[in-house]
């Protein structure tokens, strides 16, 4: 059933409150997600966005119970990603000729996904259409947030922003709003979004909230097309992003790594009371990637100021799953932070020397030569790897 936003704009999506991953399985959705699709009825009927591809069938039926789906005039795709464009084949079965407003590379990724050459209309930043009782949509080309396709649609008067995913979370809910959920959960998954999403188009991100705060558009509502809508002062995410879209970082120092037999589990825990033992004012976070959430894992570095990464040695280099890890780490091109490496070894002893290569490449400044230790750590190695720990905190 349709839920009112404001006004004549309603909310047309579908709670997915089980699911666990996106994109595949690159990305943890603890809390499933939302796929938010909104119908503004003037004196012309809009539909913005629609959902993933298996609740297409779903979505149209209950859309037709909402409104004659030939009373449609316009759809707007603010992003063709298919959590969002998913149920355009299974629509446009029903109503083919219905202009679908998008920019030019939202024609190129829908073309491309469905191969259909549905009535494209082409926006760019500025671009605007009546919709009658004096509202406007305008659209705001938002070019790798995510996508070079994406871009955002603002409704005149009654001031709402519909954002796409910038500023949405993958966060299973039915109460809708930001000010009706609990606080903390939203937070976590709005800055894991970020951190997993959008760290490695900061610059872009920086320019385009400038671009969007000098347009002095009123802003009451952010629609955004995963989680909650953003009613409660929707300036709070925006600030929130022009603080996350800095390089950020907390006082914070994360210590992640893999071990064979716990011996480099051995080192991580002597080097976090180290730092601890050096710096009392330091959050610092040890975990085992193993057994760990990559994802939030990303997200503590977000968060961190420094990262350790360990690995023992195994044939002359590292753990494949640390190396995957730093793969992962590296293609979000993070900024300002610093790092070093440790691990135990029994015999040759590359794998610190590899991490730091790894580390270096992945964008962070390397803090020092790393610590290695081989065989098991004893008392001795155990104090070796506080004092490691002490300089790090210095660092
Ligand atoms: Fe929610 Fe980029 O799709």
């Amino acid at each position: 059933m349709k839920k009112r936003i404001k006004n004549n704009t309603y909310w047309v999506g579908k709670v997915d409150w089980e699911l666990q991953k996106f994109h595949g399985d690159e990305y943890s959705t603890h809390k499933g997600s939302t796929y938010n699709s909104y119908l503004v009825q003037e004196e012309k009927n809009v539909l913005i966005d629609t959902v993933w591809m298996p609740f297409a069938r779903e979505f149209v039926e209950n859309l037709s119970k909402e409104i004659d789906l030939n009373k449609i005039d316009y759809i707007i795709m603010n992003h063709g990603e298919v959590d969002h464009s998913g149920a355009l084949p299974a629509l446009m079965e029903k109503i083919p000729n219905t202009p679908i407003y998008c920019t030019a590379n939202a024609v190129k990724s829908l073309k491309g996904q469905y191969h259909k050459d549905w009535n494209f209309v082409e926006v760019k930043t500025g671009d605007s259409l009546d919709i009658g009782n004096g509202k406007t949509l305008v659209f705001v080309e938002m070019k790798m947030l995510h996508w070079p396709d994406s871009m955002a649609t603002y409704l005149t008067v009654d001031n709402i922003l519909f954002s796409n995913d910038a500023f949405g979370q993958h966060y299973a809910t039915d109460l809708l709003y930001n000010d009706l959920v609990d606080q903390c959960d939203l937070f976590n998954e709005a800055i894991k979004y970020f951190a997993n999403i959008l760290t490695p188009f900061n610059v872009f991100l920086r320019k385009k909230l400038d671009e969007v705060i000098a347009l002095n558009l009123p802003i009451d509502i952010i629609a955004t097309s995963h989680g909650v809508i953003w009613r409660d002062n929707p300036m709070q995410i925006i600030e929130k992003y022009s603080k996350w879209a800095n390089d950020y970082k907390e006082n914070q120092i994360t210590i992640i790594y893999d071990t064979m037999w716990n011996g480099t589990k051995t080192l991580a825990e002597n080097i976090a009371e180290g730092i601890r033992l050096q710096d009392k004012e330091v959050v610092v976070k040890v975990h085992n990637l193993a057994k760990s959430d990559q994802n939030d894992l990303i997200t503590e570095i977000f968060k961190s100021k420094s990262v350790i990464i360990g690995s023992p040695t195994i044939s002359n280099s590292i753990l494949h799953s640390v190396a995957g890890f730093i793969h992962l780490v590296k293609e979000l091109k993070f900024k300002s932070k610093k790092a070093t490496a440790f691990g135990c070894y029994g015999w040759s002893g590359e794998s610190v020397k590899v991490l730091n290569t790894l580390l270096s490449e992945a964008g962070f400044e390397i803090i020092n030569e790393g610590h290695r230790n081989q065989w098991n750590p004893d008392d001795n190695a155990k104090s070796e790897a506080i004092e490691f720990g002490r300089k790090i905190a210095q660092a």
